[in-house]
């Protein structure tokens, strides 16, 4: 099994992160110093006390070698010994509490920052790509993988640090005691390293990407099953729902079950080792004749490092374990992150005006992966103030059109402009416009919060302007809490044609230049809709209106009408000519 290093994921990590958060890593690997340092002093402090506990003339030759000649009684030395030992444990324990304060909180502030600077990307990123995608994987990568990179990866790599250097700096010890176990310690720690990278590593990345996929496929499972609820019971498709969702959590489960008992294995192994080596050890120290005296020294401060060495060595391969599991995720988000806004999808525009026209020349327009083109060679130009009706069978490009003038998607070639230079994929022009689309959605709020969409100080003449035009204000008057009701997820609870109306008066409450609809009406009976039309019509005197109707009858005070047909620009007439036509 080949999996990538760890080196490479740390890499990755290294391209998301901002200069200031890597110069964080640092200060976390300075703490991480510092601290194992202290570790490392505690451990030497009680082997000396071990020694003096036995032996009160050591601890004098150790104070002569420190320059103090004074000679103290053995109780007043082992009295001021155990003061030192306990001064520099709570002292140690401080500085390890203060680490493990700076590594949390600086990680998880660096989570946060990410996921912000993802979730920009995403807003930034152009419409067409969000159309070949799943929003599900979205959900994934900022939920989830983003998430697990940061709170198992990097927590992982910050006590693969701390507990590292303490390793490394503890046996140094050990082997500067008795340079003899050197070569066993070193042996096994061989033994293990090479169980752990090739045994146990390569089967932690897979559970990492089973994890992953798992996750995907249960969340996306279950935002179809609530979305599409209606449809799952008329078609009585609840069991094949429910046993797809089953099928991924299980697998799920096991994965998860699978890694946590597999992470707890090292310990057993580690604990026999080193139960092993302290058997050999007096065995050894026993061949060398040492007296169980002198025996008290080495094995006092082997076994203190023994029981700070276990834990930790183990800590160490379970966080090695954890931050492999996680590398799945990070590649996931680099990739994400990289690919997501590769070009700017959006232009400022500072000039745009909006004084003459909307002018296509010569477009061309495919939709991404696919093989045929949604537009062809479509020429044609909307003066200002002018209504515009689009109509065509379905699929003959109304939408894609519609989508084109307001700068969502981007031509394949020819192109696209406001007043012969401004760019339609700006800010500026997107400021301009009013837009009801095909699929309205609502946010699980209330009327009026739907209607200002976005922003908290609702302007209410604006507010109540924008209901009268849209038709809403009968409807408002008969509701208990008014345009204070809150419509449901995804306005569940209205109607369709109530629905339409709040999106209608969304568009108006901004006080639009131009005003785009893409079959607006389609959900009112004739009376609403002639209603509607008039208001438009009326408050739209100055506007430039552009609008997608099935029904001919909506467009009938259009200027002019634009024909679809198969991706092409059948004809452009005015509505008499193209009534005639018809009947
Ligand atoms: N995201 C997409 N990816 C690929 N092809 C698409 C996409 N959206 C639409 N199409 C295709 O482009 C063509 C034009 O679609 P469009 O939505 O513009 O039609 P329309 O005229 O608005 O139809 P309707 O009246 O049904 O709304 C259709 O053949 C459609 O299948
Ligand atoms: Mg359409």
């Amino acid at each position: 099994m080949s999996s990538p290093s760890i080196f490479s994921a740390i890499q990755k990590i290294r391209d998301l992160l901002t200069r200031e958060e890597k110069f964080r890593w640092l200060g976390i690997a300075g703490f991480a110093l510092c601290s194992s340092l202290l570790e490392v002093l505690t451990a030497t402090l009680i082997v000396v006390f071990a020694q003096v506990l036995n032996q009160p003339e050591t601890g004098q030759r150790y104070l002569a070698k420190l320059g103090f000649m004074e000679i103290l009684p053995p109780g007043r030395l082992v009295f001021y010994m155990a003061l030192l030992v306990g001064a520099v444990y709570l002292f140690k324990n401080i500085v390890s509490a203060c680490e493990a304060f700076y590594q949390n909180f600086s990680i998880q502030k660096m989570n946060y920052h990410f996921k912000n600077k993802l979730l920009h990307r995403y807003a930034e990123a152009e419409y067409g790509f969000y159309l070949t995608r799943n929003s599900s994987l979205g959900m994934a990568v900022v939920g989830g993988d983003a998430e697990s990179m940061f709170s198992g990866g990097m927590l992982a790599l910050g006590s693969i640090l701390s507990e590292g250097v303490i390793f490394v700096l503890l046996i140094a010890m050990v082997v500067a005691m008795n340079p003899s176990l050197a070569f066993s310690i070193f042996g096994i720690g061989l033994v293990l390293g090479v169980i752990v990278s090739k045994g146990l590593l390569p089967r932690f990345y897979v559970f990492g990407q089973r994890l992953q996929e798992a996750s995907l496929h249960t969340s996306q499972n279950l935002l179809q099953f609530f979305h599409a609820f209606k449809e799952i019971i008329l078609l009585g498709k609840r069991e094949a729902f429910v046993d797809a969702y089953k099928y991924y959590s299980l697998k799920k489960s096991r994965v998860q079950a699978l890694q946590t008992a597999t992470n707890l294995l090292p310990r057993m192994v580690i604990e026999v080792v080193f139960m092993g080596l302290f058997v050999a050890t007096i065995a050894f120290l026993c061949l060398e004749h040492e007296s169980p005296i002198q025996m008290m020294g080495i094995l006092g401060g082997y076994l203190y490092t023994g029981f700070r060495l276990m834990p930790g060595l183990n800590r160490m391969i379970s966080q090695i374990n954890t931050f492999k599991s996680t590398i799945p995720s990070i590649e996931r988000v680099h990739k994400e992150y990289l690919s997501v806004a590769t070009k700017e999808s959006y232009e400022e525009a500072p000039g745009l005006t909006f004084q003459k026209s909307i002018t296509f020349e010569d477009v061309d327009f495919r939709y991404l992966h696919t093989k045929k083109n949604a537009l062809n060679h479509i020429s044609f130009s909307i003066q200002k103030g002018e209504c515009i009706g689009i109509v065509g069978e379905t699929g003959s490009g109304k939408s894609t059109l519609v989508d084109l003038v307001l700068g969502l998607l981007h031509p394949s070639s020819g192109s696209i402009v406001v007043d012969d230079k401004f760019p339609v994929n700006s800010y500026q022009w997107h400021q301009k416009i009013g837009y009801v689309p095909q699929s309205i959605y609502l946010t699980d709020d209330t009327i009026e919060a739907n209607i200002a969409f976005g922003e908290k100080e609702i302007d209410d003449v604006r507010l109540n302007a924008a209901m009268d035009a849209a038709q809403l204000r009968k409807f408002i008057t008969h509701l208990p809490e008014g345009s204070k009701t809150v419509v449901g997820e995804r306005g569940i609870r209205l109607s369709g044609g109530e629905r339409q109306r709040i999106a209608i008066a969304r568009a108006l409450y901004r006080n639009p230049e131009v005003l785009i609809f893409d079959e607006a009406t389609s959900a009112l009976d004739n009376e609403t809709e002639a209603a509607l039309m008039e208001t438009i019509h009326k408050v739209s005197q100055a506007r430039t209106v552009i609008m997608i109707a099935h029904r001919l009858t909506t467009l009938k005070d259009c200027d002019r009408i634009v024909v679809m047909e198969g991706g092409h620009l059948k004809s452009l007439i005015d509505y008499e000519t193209l009534n005639a036509q018809r009947i």
